[in-house]
């Protein structure tokens, strides 16, 4: 794989598209800031035409003087340009389908009309001075013979970056693989992949597509977006850096802190065992991996990722499974000392609440502490 890869985020844009899921104005441009602290190279700020609030929104990002380039969706429509341009945005993703799946039953166009309204937004783009990604929608279900076609056509017209989505997540990473090998042997301008997570897979396919040739992967944080939404900004950039050793901007440190911000902006919740950024990413309950992970951490942790890399803490869960190791630790951090008796007695008591179905915590820890202590 290629050491180094540039990372687009489009949670502002299909990330709102979540459904439910509405940012104020105050939201967005907060996300916006965190995108920027986090390193990420591109957002695509909106969608600029959808209505005039949005407008404004995507104008405003756009004058913030941000390090990283801000983006605009727009279809191939010169409307759609035009508001983007109004906007002042760096780049244009503009967009057309050209499966026939979607091109005869939602645009109505030929093959050939797609192709030239696709070059037509390209030319456009470039006469206004913006840089130009073009996507061609449902790409992956489209001919592959005409997808290449238009994407060569698009690359003459002078546009910068060619997006591959998988728009309703049909790709197996195998699949995902071949495809842009194929685009990548064809096409000289960098390869931008947008890969959707109906069948769970969209990171392993961004990461097939990275390994084929893709330079730059769109992502979203949490994998908010359409349906279930798209690849996963956080498990992208962690696999990337710890498995594949490849490099981005982010600065990994942040990645928690940015996760936890927009689960309360969406209001859509991260279960506790979500990779990377979820409450039990980095915890441990049972008494053979706490005793472990208190003697060396690598030895039921990847060590590849710490939790302080991504700006998590390491959290040892006091339950049914729990060991002596783990309450020792948890009663020393607490400035509790005991000797062995009164930890089995402590440990036993723990136990005993948890099998009754409770969570423990540290009040319950101290309580029963204070029990058997005061016993002795
Ligand atoms: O999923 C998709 O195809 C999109 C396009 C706008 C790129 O979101
Ligand atoms: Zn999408």
């Amino acid at each position: 794989m290629d050491k180094h890869k540039t990372i687009f985020d489009t949670t502002l844009r299909d990330g709102e598209q979540t459904p439910g899921v509405s940012l104020t104005n105050e939201q967005k441009l907060k996300i916006a800031l965190q995108l920027d602290k986090l390193g990420v190279d591109v957002i695509e700020a909106g969608f600029p035409v959808s209505s005039e609030g949005e407008k404004q929104n995507v104008r405003a990002i756009a004058n913030e003087g941000l390090s990283l380039d801000i983006c605009g969706l727009a279809r191939v429509l010169t409307k759609d340009l035009d508001a983007c341009i109004d906007c002042n945005v760096d780049m244009i993703h503009t967009f057309i389908s050209t499966s026939d799946i979607q091109r005869i039953h939602t645009i109505k166009k030929s093959r050939e009309e797609v192709l030239s309204m696709a070059v037509n937004a390209v030319d456009y783009i470039k006469d206004h001075g913006a840089k130009c990604m073009f996507s061609a929608m449902d790409a992956t279900r489209t001919d592959l013979d005409y997808l290449i076609e238009v994407y060569k056509a698009v690359e003459e017209a002078g546009c910068d970056i060619i997006n591959v989505p998988d728009t309703v997540g049909v790709m197996s990473p195998s699949s995902m693989y071949e495809l842009i090998k194929s685009i990548n042997n064809e096409i000289n301008i960098p390869i931008d992949v947008h890969c959707h997570n109906d069948f769970g897979i969209a990171v392993g396919n961004s990461l097939m597509a990275a390994e084929a040739g893709a330079s730059q992967i769109q992502v979203t944080v949490n994998g908010i977006g359409e349906r279930a939404g798209n690849a996963n900004l956080a498990e992208v950039v962690m696999c990337l850096h710890s498995i594949y050793g490849a490099k981005t901007n982010i600065k990994t440190e942040y990645l928690l802190e940015t996760a936890k911000m927009v689960e309360n902006y969406t209001g859509i919740h991260m279960p506790a065992n979500t990779p990377i950024v979820g409450d039990n990413a980095f915890a441990h309950e049972s008494g053979i991996h706490t005793h472990g992970v208190l003697e060396k951490s690598d030895t039921f942790e990847p060590g590849i990722m710490t939790p302080e890399m991504v700006g998590h803490k390491r959290r040892i869960v006091l339950g049914k499974h729990a060991g002596k190791h783990a309450v020792k630790k948890s009663l020393e951090d607490m400035g509790i000392e005991t000797n062995e008796e009164q930890l089995d007695e402590i440990l036993a008591r723990i136990k005993d609440i948890a099998n009754r179905g409770k969570r423990i915590c540290d009040a319950d820890l101290r309580a029963v502490t204070s029990a058997v202590l005061g016993k002795n």
